[in-house]
């Protein structure tokens, strides 16, 4: 008992520490009303966050966002588990949240064949289960979920990493048993349920030229069929040394011009170096400082260049506000990243906003006092 309470008294004063280091100063601007004349400012919500038990980063994520993205509960292994089984409890937290603090609230995602519910392709042998069955669960899917929050849902992540670098289909489940015309049935079935609801194509690697192209021939194609897309997401999942920035810029605009509205969906950057998988390092010391080179801090030279590319992609999204309608990062700071876990499991990652103690990044202390421009 007494054990117990000395964890619970310990946990506690760790908190009160972080709050207080990342201490919200009223009057300071906010991200929101020093972008809101650009586009929706949006973050990826946990659910410690959604449900309010994660008091320290409520605060800020009020201040400074005026639009909120699902990272993981509306993903179909969470909300969908078993065919006859829908699971709710945390995408209802998550929609309330956003309800109660006026937010735009973006659903991720309907249609993705990662985090996919184990059953959804296949029949109880494990085998592909026939078109007509597939199309008959997908319809299921997107219109109980679609439909249960109507009206409260901005938009939809509709589809998510369909095309491959090369600009062919990604070879999912879906694409074996329906082919191409998986997505326009996604869509189709989407629009259905909530006809008010915005569309998106969502994928990540956009910068890369055969995707790039790839995806503009399936939007323009969808939308030459009268499928409404109403904008395609570009994650952003980027690093110190990846994009190269003239080559998402060329994405922006190639996106713009098949009259969809254009969306960063899950910007986070990583600042460690990129691991080549290939790497063939016998010496198991050597090798963690390479996987995990700064497991107390980042150093200052690496800070400022993390700061900066991250003030570029911010300016160039800014340049392109007149097509660019939402930038959402994908977690708050950087203690929440899945970068942290993600290729490797336990480095330490610094891609977010904020950093642990949940104070802003010079790039963003810089932004939120610059005159506006
Ligand atoms: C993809 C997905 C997101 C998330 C990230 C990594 O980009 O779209 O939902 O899973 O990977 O966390």
């Amino acid at each position: 008992m007494r054990i117990h309470l000395l964890i619970v008294m310990i946990v506690m004063s760790c908190c009160t520490t972080s709050c207080k280091a990342g201490q919200i100063n009223t009057s300071d601007s906010s991200l929101k009303e020093r972008l809101g004349n650009k586009f929706l400012i949006g973050v990826a919500l946990n659910t410690a966050q959604a449900s309010g038990r994660d008091t320290c980063a409520i605060g800020l994520i009020k201040k400074h966002f005026n639009s909120i993205v699902a990272e993981n509960c509306m993903k179909s292994e969470v909300i969908h588990p078993e065919e006859n089984r829908y699971d709710f409890t945390r995408a209802d937290q998550f929609v309330k949240f956003g309800e109660d603090n006026g937010m735009a609230i973006i659903g991720h995602c309907l249609i993705w064949h990662s985090q996919l519910a184990p059953w959804f392709c296949i029949d109880s042998k494990g085998r592909n289960v026939s078109p007509e069955i597939l199309k008959q669960r997908m319809k299921d899917h997107i219109h109980t979920i679609v439909n249960r929050y109507k009206g409260r849902i901005k938009g939809w992540d509709v589809v998510n990493e369909a095309i491959l670098e090369d600009g062919s289909y990604r070879k999912t489940k879906f694409y074996e048993i329906l082919g191409e015309e998986y997505i326009p049935l996604a869509f189709q079935y989407a629009h259905e349920a909530d006809p008010e609801a915005e569309l998106y194509y969502n994928d990540y690697g956009m910068q890369v030229s055969g995707r790039r192209n790839g995806v503009v021939k399936l939007i323009n194609s969808l939308k030459k069929r009268g499928i409404q897309v109403d904008a395609i997401g570009m994650q952003a999942h980027i690093g110190l040394d990846y994009p190269d920035l003239e080559e998402f810029e060329k994405s922006i605009q190639a996106f713009a011009s098949t009259g969809a509205k254009v969306m960063i969906t899950e910007w986070d950057m990583s600042a460690l170096p990129t691991i080549n998988k290939g790497a063939n390092i016998s010496d198991t010391v050597a090798y963690q400082k390479l996987l995990n080179p700064y497991p107390k801090a980042l150093p200052d030279s690496i800070s400022r260049k993390w700061n900066k590319r991250m003030g570029d992609f911010f300016h160039l999204f800014i340049k392109h506000a007149d097509v660019i309608t939402r930038v959402t990062v994908w977690g708050l700071s950087d203690g929440d990243s899945w970068k942290n876990d993600w290729p490797v499991k336990g480095r330490r990652d610094y891609p977010l906003f904020f950093d642990r103690e949940y104070r802003p990044k010079p790039f963003i202390r810089e932004l939120l006092s610059q005159k506006d421009q």
